[in-house]
């Protein structure tokens, strides 16, 4: 699996993502994580990349040129197949280009499993107030939001979606069951779980925990989840009842 971020701060998203499990799943190429400096493609002589408003309104806007040339860039170097020649092609045949932004559709964990199908991901960053529309309409397949809230620019997202696709990789989890069993998978969070010591601050491990019945302990784990999500999030909950009817 290949990511393709698009950027005017790659060493951000290169820092971020170049530690702990995801690090290592680039160690052990099983996937790989490059940053495109949006900069470097503007043919402005002063390295400009942004610019003011048709119409008038506050701050400054990416322009498109350099956005569309460094997306051509990477898009040519994928597969070789070239570029696509327009969005529809690229719906179809080409690599997925992600434009995180608060507009887009809220990031969730069918989202990341479908993602994780892909071979290679464009993540297209803004920043500043946003990029021109026309260039998003020319490369843009996804629109991808991670919540009702704003942040200064799309790098943050767009780690916390590869994070989130990463790991569901085959080979980045070592322990391939924790990915089907966490929380999110069937619509339940996950169940409450313990490590030694047995008694802590007076604290004790539920005494079915110790038993060494995985009947009885998967049960109990199964209960304690659906105990958790109706009180915790009681609209995966209703999304789960549903699904049992
Ligand atoms: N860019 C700024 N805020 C964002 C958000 N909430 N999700 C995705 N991209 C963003």
């Amino acid at each position: 699996m290949n990511f393709h971020i698009l950027t005017l701060f790659p060493e951000m998203v290169m820092q971020g993502l170049s530690t702990s499990i995801i690090g290592k799943a680039i160690e052990r190429g099983l996937i790989s994580i490059e940053a495109v400096n949006i900069r470097d493609y503007t043919t402005d002589k002063h390295g400009k990349v942004d610019d003011y408003t048709y119409g008038g309104g506050a701050g400054m806007l990416m322009q498109a040129q350099p956005v569309y040339d460094a997306y051509q860039a990477v898009a040519g170097k994928i597969s070789g197949e070239g570029i696509a020649k327009n969005k529809d092609e690229n719906v179809n045949s080409r690599a997925r280009v992600i434009y995180v932004t608060p507009q887009g559709r809220t990031f969730n964990q069918k989202m990341a499993k479908d993602f994780a199908k892909e071979k290679d991901l464009i993540f297209l960053c803004g920043h500043y107030e946003g990029i021109d529309e026309r260039v998003l309409e020319e490369i843009v397949t996804d629109y991808v939001s991670i919540g009702d809230y704003v942040l200064t620019g799309g790098e943050l997202p767009a780690m916390v979606m590869i994070d989130s696709i990463s790991r569901l990789v085959p080979g980045v989890l070592h322990n391939e069951e924790s990915a089907t069993t966490e929380s999110f998978h069937n619509d339940l969070l996950e169940y409450p779980q313990y490590s030694r010591p047995e008694v802590w601050m007076g604290k004790r491990v539920p005494e079915i925990l110790l038993s060494g019945d995985h009947a009885k302990v998967d049960k109990w784990r199964l209960e304690q989840s659906i105990e958790r999500t109706k009180r915790l999030r009681p609209d995966l909950y209703e999304k789960w009842k549903l699904r049992q009817e």
